[in-house]
Order: structure tokens, then sequence, then C-alpha cells
């Protein structure tokens, strides 16, 4: 790797070294390999349970790559949306996307083994419950296309980690290399990665939309707004607001198209800008920054929050939503799993990376903010909240 990383600071990890803990583990570590203690435990009902768990799990790990290829050749062959209109039976759709029926029937049993589809009588399938959202979302779809460039960039884990910069996933996002890349990079570059985030953004704004209050503001600034689904949202779920959109010229030429086509033109303005380079227009109560932080190192992220800091009012608030680690304290949630998923995908476009809410929060407070403080949202896979006044 020829270019400067940040290293995460782990919270959990700093603890004392536990030589009695390291000696259990050491021995429970010799009961898991140990053949006999396999054989005993599988023929043992009570520990079976365990056993089996264990390797459905690493097999399920094993096995992940297929599971991915699987939801793509669907999405390739537009299955969802097509049995979402009606059940099918096998030579109803091998007809209509021009395959072999042997082979695509290895694809929709495979879809039936994984809840993306259902057998539904008359051998017909129909969707299963993993795959309703898939017919009902395009921005699910439109991440599950996107995600194909992260795996071929990924194809070789240890040759990619020497050099994660050179595949496809680092010239997508062209900020990403380029503090000005609004100056060099195509304009169609910037469509397309905002198309896509425009598309994903539904559960992240039902998130922030369900967990924050907004009623005691007045005006929001919305720090790299994308197109502004966020600020049109926001626009109809707290009528009383006023909206402003900073993000990079090329974007925010985008975004006025998509505003006045939701009609909110007299609810939101735009100040075009590079964060890098330019301060942040002053006169909003509240500042969000929605899935932006961990697109950059924190020698980005540090100066972004003073910025913010600094043009919020005495009294003003800061909200910060992204997806966040969840897996770096013991006990973590249910999702941290996704969090392998966002230190690559994250690493393949840049120098970014998935914080911790613990790292954030300080970094918040360094720069001047106080009563800072996670809000608890439903679901946190799509992003977790943090607050800050500047008092
Ligand atoms: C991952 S996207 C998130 C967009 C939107 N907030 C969302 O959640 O869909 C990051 C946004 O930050 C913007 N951005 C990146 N670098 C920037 C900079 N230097 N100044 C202003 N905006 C920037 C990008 O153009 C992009 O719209």
């Amino acid at each position: 790797m020829t270019h400067p990383l940040d290293l995460a600071t782990l919270p959990a990890s700093g603890g004392a070294v536990s030589r009695w803990r390291d000696r259990l583990l050491a021995v429970l570590e010799g009961w898991y390999a140990s053949p006999t203690l396999y054989r005993w435990s599988i023929a043992t009902p009570i520990t079976r349970w365990v056993t089996q768990r264990r390797t459905q799990q690493l097999f399920d790990l094993m096995s992940g790559f297929v599971h991915t290829q699987v939801v793509l050749g669907c999405v390739r062959l537009n299955l969802f949306k097509m049995l979402h209109q009606a059940p099918a039976n096998l030579q109803q759709i091998a007809q209509r996307v021009q395959m072999p029926e042997p082979a695509l029937q290895r694809l929709l049993l495979s879809a039936v083994a994984l809840k993306l589809l259902e057998f539904r009588g008359e051998f017909r399938f129909g969707l299963g419950p993993l795959g309703v959202p898939l017919a009902t979302h395009d921005g699910i779809a439109a991440m599950i296309e996107h995600n194909h460039l992260l795996y071929e960039d990924m194809n070789d884990p240890v040759g990619f980690l020497h050099d994660a910069w050179q595949g496809a996933m680092a010239s997508y996002w062209p900020y990403a290399h380029d503090a000005k890349a609004e100056q060099h990079a195509a304009a169609e570059k910037f469509s397309r990665y905002s198309d896509l985030m425009a598309a994903s953004q539904g559960f992240v704004v039902q998130e922030i939309l369900s967990t924050y209050a907004f009623e005691p503001h007045q005006s929001v600034l919305d720090v790299g707004s994308g197109k502004g689904r966020f600020a049109c949202d926001l626009a109809e779920h707290a009528p009383h607001l006023k909206i402003q959109l900073f993000d990079l010229p090329p974007v925010l030429s985008l975004a006025q198209g998509n505003v006045s086509q939701r009609g909110m033109q007299a609810r939101i303005s735009f100040s075009p800008g590079s964060f890098l380079h330019d301060e942040l227009p002053a006169g909003a109560d509240l500042i969000t920054l929605v899935r932006v932080a961990h697109d950059h190192p924190d020698g980005v992220v540090k100066p972004l929050l003073q910025k913010i800091y600094n043009a919020l009012p005495p009294g003003g608030t800061f909200l910060l939503a992204e997806p966040m680690a969840q897996s770096f304290s013991p006990g973590s949630a249910a999702g941290a799993q996704a969090d392998a998923y966002f230190h690559f995908y994250l690493l393949a476009m840049g120098a970014g990376r998935l914080r911790a809410p613990e790292e954030l929060m300080q970094m918040m407070q360094a720069v001047g903010f106080k009563q800072i403080q996670r809000l608890s949202n439903a679901m946190p896979i799509h992003a977790q909240l943090i607050l800050g006044r500047k008092v």
C-alpha cells in the first residue's frame, strides 16, 4: 500500500491482558479442535445445536460468494419484479428470460434455498420473504449491481489489500482520490454516483426522520447533500423548515433538477462548493452530514467537523448519520457482520473508513461540540445517528 491510511481506535481492545482468560480460551480452542469432542457433541442432543449452528455459520462464510451471485443473477434477469407481478412456473420463466430450463432451474432452486423465492403450488415460483424488498426497492437492486465492481476488485483479497485503489471502485468515486475532482472529472461520473446515492438513500432517510424531531429547528444545512433526496423528504416531513444544500458544483446542478421535479424550489436553496477548500454557509440552526464522513480520512473529517461547528450559531445542532462500526465492543449487535462489508467497500473507494460511534463522538468533542449523544434508532445497519450542540 503506497498511500497513507488512518488506523482505527478500538474502544474495547485496550483493556489489560487477562492471563486467566487467555488460558481458558486456549483450553476451549483445544476442545473445539478435538475430533473426539466433535463426535461427542453431535451425538449429544444438548450440545448438538451449538455445533450445528457453528458449522452452518462457517459454511455460510465459505459459500457467501455463491449467495451474492445468485442474488445478482436474479436481479439481472429481473426475476424479482417479474414474479412480484404474478408467480410463474419454470417453463414460463425460461421463455421470458430466454434460458434453458435445466440451468435456470438451478438458479431458481438456489433462490428458494436463500428465501429469495418460494414454491407456490402447481410448480410455480413466487417471491420469498427476502425477495419482496428486492422487487419493491430499486435502490437495493442498484446497490447489488454496483457491488459487483467491489467484488471484482476483491477477486484476489490479499493483492487487493496491498493495492486497493487499482480497481473499478476507486475510479467510480472521483472525489475520493482527487481534491479538485469537480474541475477534473467528467460530469457523467458525478451523475452516476449521485443517482446511486439517491436511489439507496431511502432507508437512511427513514431512519433519520423517524428518530429525530426536527420541529424545534428553523433552517437546515445538509452538507454533502447529493441530489437532495433527504432535503426533499425532510421538506415534506417538516413543512416549516427552510433547507440549504451544500455539495460539489456538478452535484448541485443535478440537485436543482431533482428539487424542481419534486416542486420544492421555494423551500430549498443551493450553495455549491467544496468543504475541502471553502467555508460552509452560516445561518442554519441545524447542520446534517449524512453518509459523508465515512468517505474521508481523519485529515479531512476533523477540519470538516470544525467548519460545521464554526458555521453554527450558539445553540445550534449538528446531526451526523451514517453506517458505523457495530463490532468493536464485546457482545456487539446482531448486524455487526455488516462491518466487514463497509471496511472493504470504503477501502476500495478511497481513504475513508468505517468508524465506531465512540470515535466520531471524540472527534466531535475535539472541535468543541457539547452534549454529544447517540440517538437510538431501529435499523443501525442503515445508519446510526449522533447529535452534538454548540453551546
Ligand atoms: C456518499 S455521498 C452521500 C450523499 C447523500 N448525503 C446521501 O446520503 O445519499 C457523499 C456526498 O458528499 C459529496 N462530497 C464529496 N466531497 C465533497 C467536498 N469536498 N465538498 C462537498 N461535497 C462533497 C459528494 O459529492 C456526495 O454527494
